[in-house]
């Protein structure tokens, strides 16, 4: 009894000792030791010291091409290669080294970790003098320098973070994190994450540049100080093992600064990164090679930096000038107020500066006064910075009082008040609220350049509701001059629209053409199936489409045969790994391929046969389906987009969505059609006509394709809003009529505009069934408004569509879909359509 008692009374402390030794023993295991002496070159082949895993690795990277590099830490598995640290100059406000080719970073045989110029001069070092036998680049993505004589590290990567903290990261008292200048840029940035002594963290921005760190009030905090209770305030933040992000309080307890779920990390890498745009944001990235090549966000803080930014300090998230929009991923997207352009054209988040001579700066004010009007921004504001506050003003008299004095720049109307403003402008914002509206002083210039129709609001006196179109750019004077334009872009952009590669195929295309299970046919047997092509069901860019009959073992089945009038001529090789991606595609909203023919210059693709046609031939005809159906042909149209999108191995982008390309099968499956197609049009006769054929009626086709800018999978998203609208609408994307109907002409335009007014009910006056669920069609609404953003940063990928028509996700308030925004028609000469 007695003995038993006492072995464990031995044991205890034993037990208690290896406890202690066990976190040092399981991190030797992942140590990949850098022994002293040892070193890495800039420039050179093989310049990093990888972790025993290989997940992450230490050492130079190039960042520019200009042979600048960094010393850093990346995730190295990843394709992205992720940056997690970096060397920096805690010295200098200016974080970034600049690190030439023939740089040298050294564990030095004294123990110190040097980073030296090609000339030897010390750039940077890390540790001192006779300390560290060894260096490690540990798998948590930490870089310790360690000695033989001591557990604890002499220098780690973790206790000196840049922008992003890992799992098993502590930020304790005065720790910070601060952001980088600019995506590109790895200077010190704007942002701080810091804990305060009191233990709370916040955010902060500093003023920038500035020599000595100066930050203006906090946009977050984690309310973590306790002047009454110490013990319910902070004194660390954690970022433990399992990805979770919490400030431990004094009491035990935590606060976790988000409360969602968070994927293991056996499946995921994470990492909290304070981005470039002041958003603290904590990602997730697939370990494995299946998943999506992407860091998607878990959760990210503040919900609203537009607004969160704010006070009588500094200029705002987005500089001066400039305003500020809240993206659908909680990103702040910025803007110039028209006739005004970023002061840095590299960075946006850089402020605005006005393209023309304010009034008082002109000597001859009192006669250039009339060169000058009022554009209308609605639902934009400056909050702070008035000079002057006007009440029981009506939106007349706050213009005329704005336009009439030279210092006024910008004029806030609400609530029959009147703000007169002069730049420089701060802490600019939209906010959604459409009842006010920013009257913003320019230069009048001859009207060339804006494209785009927008329905004018009826301010409150003026309250005849008209459509006005400024200065469009397929009807304007230079018609030739535009086709010319309109040709070469789509000409470049046609360029990105075809399935583009992920990775290499691995496979030759031959062998893969019969892997994807396709068959191929003899002309003579698609001649005969088809009965010498008599049975015509429909025209399309790519050429005729007839049904045909395939005997297959003992059964026949229908088929629609697709002959391909313009064909790539170059090889049948394109044609063949073309025809092979689409064969791959597997999707119950996609139509199948079966099969295809090639032979001399026939060629036919072989597709499932839909016996219910297209929607355009449902949708704008007595047969209309109900609204459920509209509902799911919408959603089952959004997944089949999104596995072009994400999901199939090499991306396809479709290019030419619109109802006419949707397939209806039996039960009213909606099925995309001609998807993968565009590329094997591209013979160099036919390119333009077919481009312009692809791109289908004005009402689809993302602005983009007539800017001198490459187009992306958002160009299938804006049409698919506009698609969207049509199917929830039941109507024509665009109704040529002329008179009073004209305001509803464009619906995309109609809609932004019913939708801004509160007045969805104009879009669905005959139909009952959606006056009965006025919440989901709103909310549809929104999600179009979303898409035909002009802008495709703004449009949310075609995975947050689907995820806000399934309701998962919630449908933030949408912005003004037009970029160079509303126009106000009292002070320019309106061009009717
Ligand atoms: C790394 O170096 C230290 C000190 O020399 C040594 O204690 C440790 O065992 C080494 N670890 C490995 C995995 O070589
Ligand atoms: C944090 O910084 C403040 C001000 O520099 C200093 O007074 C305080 O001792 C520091 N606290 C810790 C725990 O380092
Ligand atoms: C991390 O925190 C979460 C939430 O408190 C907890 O469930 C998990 O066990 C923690 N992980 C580790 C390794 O401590
Ligand atoms: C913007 O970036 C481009 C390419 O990096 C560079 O050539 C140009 O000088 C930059 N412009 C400014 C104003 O910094
Ligand atoms: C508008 O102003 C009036 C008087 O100044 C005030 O009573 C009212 O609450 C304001 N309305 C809104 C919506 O701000
Ligand atoms: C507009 O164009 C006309 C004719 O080219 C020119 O005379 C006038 O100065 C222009 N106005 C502005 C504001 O540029
Ligand atoms: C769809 O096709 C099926 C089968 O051909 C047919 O029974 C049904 O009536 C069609 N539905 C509509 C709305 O045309």
């Amino acid at each position: 009894m007695s003995t038993s008692v006492n072995t464990r009374l031995v044991h205890f402390p034993f037990v208690f000792f290896l406890l202690l030794l066990l976190p040092i023993d399981s991190n030797a295991q992942t140590y990949k030791n850098v022994s002293s002496g040892s070193s890495l070159t800039a420039g050179d082949a093989d310049t990093s010291w990888p972790s025993q895993s290989g997940d992450f690795a230490f050492g130079f990277r190039q960042i520019l091409q200009d042979n600048q590099f960094l010393l850093a830490i990346w995730f190295d598995k990843i394709p992205d290669k992720t940056i997690v640290w970096f060397a920096n100059d805690a010295d200098e406000n200016h974080g970034e080294i600049q690190i030439r080719k023939g740089s040298k970073v050294e564990l030095t045989t004294d123990g110190k970790l040097t980073l030296n110029d090609p000339q030897g001069n010390e750039l940077w070092s890390a540790g001192k003098a006779g300390g560290a036998d060894y260096a490690a680049m540990l798998d948590t993505g930490n870089f310790v320098l360690g000695s033989r004589s001591s557990a604890e590290s002499l220098w780690e990567s973790f206790k000196d973070p840049t922008d992003t903290i890992l799992p098993t990261q502590v930020l304790k008292v005065n720790g910070s994190v601060y952001s980088r200048e600019t995506k590109d840029s790895y200077s010190k940035g704007r942002f701080r994450l810091r804990l305060l002594p009191d233990g709370k963290l916040v955010l902060n921005v500093a003023a920038y540049p500035s020599s000595s760190e100066f930050l203006y009030d906090e946009y977050y905090s984690s309310k973590t100080d306790n002047q009454d209770d110490s013990q319910k305030s902070g004194y660390e933040v954690v970022f433990n093992q399992s990805g979770y992000i919490y400030v431990n309080l004094r009491d035990g307890t935590k606060m976790f600064l988000s409360i969602k779920d968070i994927l293991p990390i056996s499946d995921v890498y994470h990492r909290a990164t304070l981005d470039f745009d002041g958003v603290f944001t904590q990602y997730s990235h697939p370990r494995s090679k299946n998943g999506e090549q992407v860091w998607s966000t878990v959760w990210s803080i503040p919900d609203n930096i537009c607004v969160a930014i704010g006070g009588r300090q500094g200029p705002g998230a987005c500089g001066y000038n400039s305003y500020c929009r809240l993206t659908s991923e909680a990103r702040p997207y910025c803007n110039c107020p028209p006739k005004f352009s970023f002061l840095d054209p590299n960075n946006t988040y850089g402020g605005c500066k006005p393209d023309f001579v304010q009034g008082c700066q002109l000597d001859d004010w009192t006669e250039k006064r009339d060169s000058f009007e009022l554009e209308t921004l609605y639902s934009v504001d400056w909050p702070t910075c008035d000079y002057e506050e006007l009440g029981n003003y009506d939106i007349g008299e706050c213009k005329t009082s704005c336009l009439g004095d030279c210092l006024c720049d910008v004029a806030i109307f609400r609530n029959r008040t009147c703000w007169k403003k002069k730049l420089p402008l701060s802490n600019g914002r939209d906010n959604g609220d459409s009842s006010m509206a920013a009257l913003i002083k320019v230069r009048k210039t001859n009207l060339s350049e804006p494209i785009c129709y927008i329905p004018q609001r009826p301010d409150e006196k003026n309250d005849r509701s008209k459509l006005i179109l400024v200065g469009s750019l397929l009807l304007g004077s230079s018609i030739l001059f535009n086709f010319i334009f309109l040709a070469r872009t789509l000409y470049l952009n046609s360029l990105a629209c075809f399935s583009k590669e992920k990775k290499p195929r691995e496979k030759s295309p031959d062998s893969s053409v019969s892997r994807s299970s396709l068959r191929s046919f003899t002309y003579q047997e698609l001649e005969e199936a088809t009965k010498g092509f008599k049975d015509e069901l429909g025209r399309g860019a790519f050429g005729i489409v007839y049904k045909g009959l395939i005997k297959e073992m003992d059964s026949t089945s229908s088929v629609a045969v697709k002959r391909l009038d313009k064909v790539l001529q170059e090889g049948e090789k394109e044609f063949k790994t073309e025809v092979n991606a689409i064969g791959m595609t597997h999707h119950k909203n996609l139509v199948r391929l079966l099969g295809f023919c090639e032979e001399g210059q026939q060629r036919l693709l072989v597709y499932e046969f839909m016996s219910n046609k297209s929607l355009a031939d449902h949708l704008f005809e007595n047969s209309k389906p109900d609204w459920k159906q509209r509902v799911q042909i919408a959603l089952g149209i959004s997944r089949g987009l999104l596995y072009l999108h994400e999901e199939c191995s090499n991306q396809i982008i479709h290019c030419d969505i619109k109802p006419q390309n949707i397939l209806l099968d039996d039960s009213f499956t909606a099925k995309i059609s001609d998807f993968g197609l565009a590329k094997l049009l591209m013979t160099t006769q036919s390119r333009i006509s077919t481009l312009t054929g692809i791109r289908g009626t004005k009402g689809y086709v993302a602005p983009e394709w007539f800017r001198n800018t490459p187009v992306s999978a958002k160009v299938d998203v804006y049409s698919f809003g506009v698609m969207l609208l049509e199917i929830i609408c039941c109507r024509k994307g665009v109704v040529q009529e002329k008179g009073e109907e004209d305001m509803k002409a464009i619906l995309t335009d109609w809609a932004y505009y019913c939708y801004s007014q509160g007045k969805l009910e104009y879009l669905v006056k005959d139909d009952e069934e959606v006056m009965k669920d006025m919440r989901i069609f709103e909310r549809l609404v929104m999600i179009a408004i979303w898409c035909i953003q002009d802008e495709p940063s703004l449009r949310p990928s075609m995975k947050k569509v689907m995820q806000m028509l399934e309701g998962v996700l919630e449908v933030p308030v949408p912005p003004c879909p037009y970029q160079f925004n509303t126009h106000d028609g009292s002070y320019s000469e309106p061009d009717y359509v």
